[in-house]
This record gives structure tokens, sequence and C-alpha cells, in this order.
């Protein structure tokens, strides 16, 4: 159910520019930070020179006794900084904890027109996401803001996961989606301490060969299943998948097999945690060349999107030609 919110505030109100449908930002990373960490919220503008998106973190790894002073700088670093083309984002605390509600209500009055996205941890169902709804049309009415302040919920909870369908249409205002592979383990009761990745012990053993033979063991994907649910419900609403978080910073190749894998299931970015996460990032969810040249050879082969053709010995058709445009569009979008 699709629930309007500020589109229905009256003009004298200062009602804001419509929802922007669907969200075209290139967006391969959303870069975390501790906006309590003085010298992060310094090297801010020149973080924002090389991310999609700078997120200020509120939520978890801010230690409780730290939560206000997050807040203070996030609306410190959003006033003093040049974001330029960057997003600007927040990831707010649960709505069940003691500081939800002013993380919304200062920052939104504070910066609220500098804010492009609030995500939301923690997410259960839609009436969570309406929650927030109506606080941020309350609070734009209030103080003026312009646009629209968008909500990216984070799938993390068992029941999140049973209900992304309807979370995912539950507002105007979703921007998108992202796995929790964290919460969402403690709250499968997986038998993991990993932030998303692979688990050494999740795998098949290949069949019984000649006596005496190794088997090889393959490690499968833990996170499967999840973002293919993701990713259906997101795609049939027009908003956007992403990964979140790869917790072992020591394993570039391990993350970017990860990232890789949601980008090839129809993920458009993940979260970097760790510098040296963002240019895995960027190559990971910027279309290969030699993928995005065969990708225009199709499309400039049908020139109406129909018919048939054979290319390099492969048969292209209608959707193949799809495919080919999510392909080169992707490719546009990030030279623009
Ligand atoms: C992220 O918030 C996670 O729980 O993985
Ligand atoms: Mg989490």
């Amino acid at each position: 159910m699709i629930v309007p919110s500020a589109y229905y505030r009256p003009l004298a109100l200062g009602a804001p520019e419509p929802f922007r449908e669907p969200p075209v930002r290139v967006e391969r990373m959303i870069h975390f930070v501790p906006p309590h960490v003085e010298k992060i919220r310094a090297r801010a503008g020149d973080l924002a020179r090389q991310v999609d998106v700078v997120l200020g973190n509120l939520e978890d790894a801010v230690p409780a006794d730290a939560k206000e002073a997050a807040r203070a700088g996030f609306i410190e670093m959003a006033k003093a900084t040049d974001f330029g083309a960057a997003g600007l984002w927040i990831r707010m605390n649960a709505l069940d904890s003691p500081w939800a509600l002013d993380d919304v209500i200062e920052i939104v009055g504070a910066v609220g027109d500098k804010l492009d996205v609030i995500m939301l941890p923690k997410v259960e169902g839609s009436w969570d996401v309406h929650y927030l709804d109506r606080l941020l049309a309350q609070l734009e009415a209030r103080h003026g803001v312009k646009r629209p302040i968008m909500i990216h919920a984070i799938l993390e909870t068992a029941q999140g996961v049973m209900n992304v369908e309807e979370i995912a249409c539950a507002s105007p205002r979703m921007h998108g989606m992202s796995l929790g592979p964290a919460d969402l383990a403690a709250s499968r009761r997986m038998k993991t301490t990993r932030v998303g990745g692979g688990h050494p012990g999740y795998g098949v053993l290949v069949d019984k060969g000649a006596e005496g033979a190794a088997r090889a063991f393959y490690q499968q994907d833990l996170w499967h299943y999840t973002i293919a649910k993701m990713v259906d419900a997101c795609a049939a609403n027009g908003i956007k998948p992403f990964y979140g978080p790869f917790g072992d910073f020591s394993d570039g190749e391990a993350c970017e097999a990860q990232f890789r894998n949601a980008f090839l299931m129809g993920c458009v970015g993940a979260w970097t945690l760790h510098p040296s996460q963002v240019e895995i990032a960027k190559r990971v969810y910027s279309p290969d060349v030699e993928e995005v040249k065969f990708a225009k050879r199709i499309v400039e082969a049908m020139p109406d999107g129909t018919g048939a053709v054979m290319l390099d010995g492969k048969m292209q058709d209608d959707a193949t030609w799809k495919q080919a445009k999510v392909i080169v569009d992707l490719a546009r979008q990030i030279a623009e």
C-alpha cells in the first residue's frame, strides 16, 4: 500500500517538490562515517569528492555515551561542508531506542534541506516506515523543507525479511533497501559472528568419488536467498536494492566477491565502512568495459528492441535487448 504523505501539504505551507521517481543518482557506495569524531568531520569535504554517498552513522558502532555527540557532530558537518554531487544520508537509531525521536527532530530541524535520505535500521514491517513518513511530513512542513527526505530501510530482522514486499511499497518516500547481515544473523539465530560474507562451514560436499579420493567442499553464499527476495521486492516497486556491510577489512578479495554477487543479482551498491572498500565498490558497481561494449552492440543490432539476431554465435532477442539496456543505461549514468 502506498501512503501519500507530503503530497497533500497545502501550497501555503511550502509544498515540497514531488518525490523523485525512481531515484536516479548513482549510489555505488554508501560510505559510513562516525560524526562524533572531529578529524573525520574535518575531512568530510574531501571524502565527498571520492564517494557517491556520505552517511553519518548514529546507530550501532556509536557508543551509547556518544549518541548526542554524533548527532550534534552530524549537524555541524552538514552545515560546514559542501558535499557537491555526493548524497548526504544519516543512519538514525532504531525506532525503539531512546535516541530515534531526537535524531529525526533535531537533524531535520537543523539541516533538513541538505539531507537526502534517512536510513532506518531494524525495520520489521510497513508500520515502521509509516511512522517515520508521517514524522518527516510534520517536520518538513514545520521547517519548510523544500524536497521530501527519502527513507532507506535496512533489512536485518527475520520479521523484516518476512514483510519485505510491504516494506518496499510502504511510502512514496522509499528510496531503497540494504541487507544488514550482522543483525539479520542474530535475529535468525544463525551460528556466525561475521559481518556479511561467507562462512567456511556453509557449503556442500561433492559426491563420493573413487575410493580414497579427497572430496571437494564448495562454500556457498549464506545471503543468496535474502538478496534475491530483497531484489525482487525492490525491482517490483521501483526502488533500489543494496548489499550492506562487509566486516573483514583485511580481505578485499572476499569483499569484492560478495559485492559482485550482489551486483550480478541486481543490487546497485553496497556500504563501505573502510576507505579500502571504496575502490572495490566503485569497480564492482560500475559495469565492466567489455560488458558495456557487448551490450551496446546488442542495443545497436536491434534499434527498435524487437526481433532476433546472432552476435558472436549467441542469440539475442527482445529480452536480451532489455538486459543490455540495463548495462548501457548504467554506464551512461556513471559517465554523466
Ligand atoms: C548492519 O546494520 C548489519 O546489521 O549488518
Ligand atoms: Mg545492523
